[in-house]
């Protein structure tokens, strides 16, 4: 099966920070001006973010993560323009306002700024992170387990007495962390005020089936854990970060994280048109979750991140490189051309490429690399034949094309 993706848009639930009204729908969290502008040469300037940040509002996306504001004046002052503006702007047929995120180590210089930045928005979020596996503690932090908890607590509640409503707590390195500690800290930061619990394979280590199981278990065994939403953040050190934040949705996660054309921190993090484009086109698979991503905006989108981050997408690259629909060989051109479902699984239209070759383009194309230039009614006739041709033969070689044009009637 395949062909086209459902492209009319599910209506949005309503936004409430701890909980989703419909449990099918999978909040979609942009990182790409946050982990993306983490990737080594990927600066952007406080133009370029706000530029991209008004298109991923217009793509649909629920919450952007705008930056990271204690890292620089720079960074506060881009936080706050897309807080100021696209934080305020509603977007789409629904009249939608992206919620704006700041991201905050756990302490309150980095959480003044982060909320300083972001409580302009209409719908602004603190999203504070530390570290929970023992690694980390002992070698970065060089705090103990209680030493962490407490952080962590006092953090989220700090973040909350200055009036953020919508906090996102993040055990950094969760993937490697000990299971019973990490119940034990989202439990702590649940009751403090946490809404988004947020799940980063910090050093993209785990697998599939490991991330799921992950989520099931955290899902299973944290008290409170029903007042919020489960979130995923998966780096890509394997090549699998996309695998496993479907593998995170399918065990009860409502919220992924993911940066377009998959930027971010070495081998960057779970691409936004890879997760979404994969959720739409297997959505009965995955139990019926969507999002409400137009992914109409996606090519624009993949484009315009390339351009002002400078990194290239690669030709082969899922749903946005520049093959991701070309189709080379004889045999799955001559495929295309009887069906186009026989070779391709979306339509290139449904992410926002025009198709450059219907039946008969696609033709054209091929014979003026033969050298064949025929047009109009010419063309006509040798589509008509090359499809009486096509319905008798399986394949259909570049000799029988040049068989084709060999005909008197077609000689150059
Ligand atoms: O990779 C990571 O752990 C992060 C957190 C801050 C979410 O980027």
């Amino acid at each position: 099966s395949g062909g086209a993706l459902k492209c009319s848009l599910p209506s949005r639930p309503q936004y409430i920070p701890n909980h989703i009204p419909d449990p099918n729908y999978v909040r979609i969290f942009d990182t790409t001006l946050r982990d993306g502008e983490q990737s080594p040469g990927a600066t952007m300037t406080s133009n370029e973010k706000l530029v991209i940040a008004r298109h991923l509002s217009r793509l649909g996306v629920d919450i952007i993560e705008a930056g990271f504001p204690a890292s620089s004046p720079d960074d506060l002052d881009a936080v706050r323009s897309i807080a100021i503006e696209v934080g305020n702007q509603p977007v789409g047929e629904d009249g939608h306002v992206p919620v704006i995120c700041g991201l905050a180590r756990c302490n309150k210089k980095d959480i003044d700024a982060a909320w300083e930045a972001v409580r302009h928005a209409k719908k602004p979020r603190v999203h504070t992170f530390i570290a929970t596996s023992e690694i980390h503690m002992q070698h970065k932090l060089r705090k103990t387990r209680e030493e962490v908890v407490n952080i962590a607590r006092e953090m989220v509640a700090y973040a909350r007495s200055l009036g953020c409503q919508d906090i996102e707590f993040s055990p950094e390195d969760a993937g490697r962390s000990d299971r019973e500690f990490l119940y034990h800290v989202l439990e702590e930061v649940i009751k403090a005020g946490a809404t988004t619990l947020n799940i980063p394979d910090t050093v993209g280590y785990t697998l599939p089936s490991e991330f799921g199981k992950l989520i099931a278990d955290i899902k299973a065994n944290t008290p409170g854990i029903e007042n919020a939403i489960i979130s995923t953040h998966c780096q890509n050190d394997l090549g699998l970060a996309t695998a496993n934040t479907l593998a995170g949705a399918y065990a009860g996660a409502r919220q992924l994280e993911v940066t377009v054309n998959g930027i971010g921190e070495r081998a960057g993090n779970a691409s936004l048109e890879e997760v979404v484009v994969a959720m739409k086109c297997r959505q009965e698979l995955l139990g019926g979750l969507y999002t409400r991503i137009n992914t109409k905006h996606i090519v624009m989108a993949s484009k315009m991140v390339a351009e002002h981050t400078g990194l290239h997408v690669q030709p082969h690259k899922a749903i946005v490189g520049a093959n991701a629909f070309a189709h080379e060989s004889g045999i799955h051109q001559d495929g295309m051309l009887k069906h186009k479902g026989t070779y391709e699984i979306i339509s290139p239209e449904d992410i926002g490429l025009s198709r450059s070759s219907d039946g008969r383009h696609a033709l054209r194309s091929r014979l003026l690399e033969f050298g064949y230039d025929i047009g109009g009614k010419e063309l006509d006739d040798v589509f008509k034949r090359f499809k009486e041709v096509a319905e008798k033969k399986k394949r259909i070689s570049d000799e029988d094309l040049e068989a084709l044009m060999s005909d008197e009637i077609f000689q150059p």
